[in-house]
């Protein structure tokens, strides 16, 4: 499956957090659009990850596209878990309406949380777009040659 899931190429983000005094993201390669009317995207993760449990938590969340020159950024964040280690320390960040958005990014998508479904082992977030930050620059695509450790 492992070999199918390749040939679906996509843009990489990292899916940003905040609850209470908390922030926190997690790197997705799984995440598409959904809607125009409403504006809806949809994230999938997996439900161990403490990303999942603060959307679940909080109902918001942001997707950062990654641009070209931020792999190191979708490594860290795909590697280190929020449990152990604050992504954020040594990661340039802003907030925006009240979440964590990566700077330098190629885009920034707010959003509040439309509806979740569970779907086998991932659980689906969908998310309609309240706030957006964009720029001319390039996106990371994914290519698991880029992961390997
Ligand atoms: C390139 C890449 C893509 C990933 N895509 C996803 C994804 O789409 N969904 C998911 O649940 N985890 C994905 N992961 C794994 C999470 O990013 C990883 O488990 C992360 O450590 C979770 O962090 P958290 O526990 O702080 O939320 C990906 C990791 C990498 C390196």
């Amino acid at each position: 499956m492992k070999n199918i899931f390749e040939k679906m190429k996509s843009s990489i983000a990292v899916v940003t957090t905040s609850e209470g005094d908390r922030i926190n993201g997690c790197t997705v390669a799984w995440f598409s659009r959904v809607s125009i009317e409403p504006a809806l995207i949809m994230v999938s993760i997996a439900p161990e990850r403490l990303t999942a449990d603060m959307i679940l938590k909080t109902g918001r969340f942001g997707v950062n596209i990654l641009s070209e020159t931020q792999l190191d950024i979708a490594k860290l964040f795909g590697f280190k878990k929020g449990r152990d280690t604050n992504k954020f320390e040594n990661t340039p960040y802003h907030i925006n309406d009240g979440l964590p958005v990566i700077d330098d990014t190629s885009v920034y998508i707010g959003c509040e949380l439309y509806s979740i479904h569970k779907a086998g082992d991932h659980i689906l977030f969908i998310g309609e777009i309240k706030t957006t930050e964009s720029s001319d620059k390039k996106p990371l695509i994914y290519d698991r040659k880029d992961f390997l450790k």
